[in-house]
């Protein structure tokens, strides 16, 4: 561990809450360099849905280096980009009748957010994007200055302009719909929100706490971006690839977004990889206006193409991941039902999923002692008060009931604890230690 604490700067983040030096990983699980076993529901914060190293893709993706494919070929067009592009045409953007060009931006998913935002604003003139209360869509400064957490915006050195934030669904409680909200300030002339380039949503909030958003609320603010011609982009970069239970997760509701952001679990392969799609009218880019170094990743192409024909060539995929989320649905209902005294309650949908424990030390001691038992999970939400399941989304039955099983004996472990420890006890700090 020393060469980090050396070396690395200060900035870690994940590292902290698994102190371990990790050396292999295959499918849901993680092995650090002792060789003990990790069952992973992080899973790269939504990047490995399809799991680690998955066996389907990796001979390809061998293959391909072991031929001399192209690795690195800035925007030239490569037999393994057409493939690509073929595949994701044909298979994800067709059968759901969406229209859409594909930008392949620098390799993170705030490069996707900083050109839909960008081309945005030249394409209508105006300046102002409205996003949500708890959104999340990056940390370069134009994704941030649309992302609410505080402790992510304090670091940014300069003003964060440009935006205007607006209650997401159920912020103001269950009875309001915050678009009428929205749809009222939008109308009113002196009310002080410019009329926006955007409005950029994620259906379920992820870095944010697993705020699912409905599917009437999502419509509803379909019809408002309608209403006042606005474009509407839908920020999937953690929530789509399937991750609630449908490759886009707005389709459930049935809304058609003029710009979509992904990124995360679109390469297959946990590669660096992230797009915007956008209708065709609103390809207005001059060519090169917004470039990259790294724009569109070779070796993702190969993998992207894997997942897509092996996993969204039918609906198998689809409902499985919907029958888990089902399974998921009811095992956290009865945790939450069984401890936390009635204060928890659950959150999202499909495989996105979550505990809210109200208050983040709680939900940072559950996730410390879930990793003793060997449970990789991290929180979320404004007070990192959400415990978060985000397992690849081909978990094995098996390992998604021990994984939860986990969970549900680190939550009776701190519950208890809770009423015995004193506040001042070391025992959670122990806890870190001693696994
Ligand atoms: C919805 C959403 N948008 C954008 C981002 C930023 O992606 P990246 O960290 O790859 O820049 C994230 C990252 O968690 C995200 O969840």
């Amino acid at each position: 561990m020393k060469i980090f604490e050396e070396i690395e700067s200060e900035v870690q983040s994940y590292a902290r809450s698994f102190p371990r030096i990790f050396n292999m990983a295959k499918m849901e699980h993680l092995y650090d360099e002792d060789g003990t076993q990790y069952l992973d529901f992080l899973a790269g914060a939504g990047t490995l849905n399809y799991g680690h190293n998955n066996p389907l893709f990796k001979p390809l993706l061998l293959e391909y280096i072991e031929n001399d494919g192209i690795t690195h070929g800035l925007d030239l067009h490569t037999k393994a980009k057409a493939e690509f592009l073929e595949t994701f045409n044909e298979k994800i953007l067709k059968p759901r009748n969406l229209n859409y060009v594909m930008q392949f931006t620098g390799p993170t998913g705030t490069n996707a957010v900083e050109a839909a935002l960008k081309l945005a604003r030249n394409i209508t003139g105006r300046e102002n994007i409205i996003s949500f209360t708890n959104g999340f869509h990056g940390v370069s400064l134009g994704a941030l200055a649309a992302t609410g957490n505080s402790h992510h915006r304090g670091a940014a050195g300069v003003s964060l302009s440009g935006v205007s934030r607006m209650p997401f669904d159920g912020y103001l409680g269950d009875e309001i719909d915050t678009t009428a909200y929205l749809d009222k300030v939008l109308s009113d002339s002196s009310s002080g929100i410019d009329l926006p380039a955007a409005i950029i949503v994620e259906t379920v909030q992820g870095e944010g706490g697993i705020n699912a958003a409905s599917f009437e609320w999502l419509r509803n603010l379909e019809q408002v971006c309608r209403k006042h011609d606005i474009l509407l982009i839908v920020d999937d970069i953690q929530a789509g690839c399937g991750r609630t239970g449908t490759f886009f997760s707005f389709e459930e509701a049935g809304i058609k977004p003029d710009m979509v952001t992904l990124s995360k679990s679109l390469g297959g392969y946990g590669l660096p990889f992230a797009v915007v799609l956008f209708s065709p009218e609103l390809d207005q880019w001059k060519p090169g206006e917004h470039n990259g170094t790294f724009r569109g990743n070779n070796f993702a192409f190969v993998t992207a193409k894997a997942a897509i024909d092996h996993y969204w060539s039918d609906d198998k995929f689809s409902n499985e991941i919907k029958l888990k989320g089902e399974y998921i649905t009811q095992r956290l209902n009865e945790i939450v039902e069984k401890y936390g005294e009635g204060n928890f309650t659950t959150c999202g949908r499909g495989m996105f999923q979550g505990i809210n424990c109200v208050n983040g030390e709680l939900a940072g001691k559950i996730t410390k002692t879930a990793f003793k038992n060997g449970l990789i999970i991290e929180t979320s939400g404004a007070d990192d008060h959400i415990v978060k399941l985000l397992c690849p989304l081909v978990i094995s039955l098996e390992n998604l009931k021990a994984g939860i099983d986990i969970i549900e004996q680190a939550i009776k472990t701190v519950c208890d604890n809770e009423q015995k420890i004193p506040e001042d006890s070391d025992y959670f700090d122990d806890v870190k230690m001693a696994s």
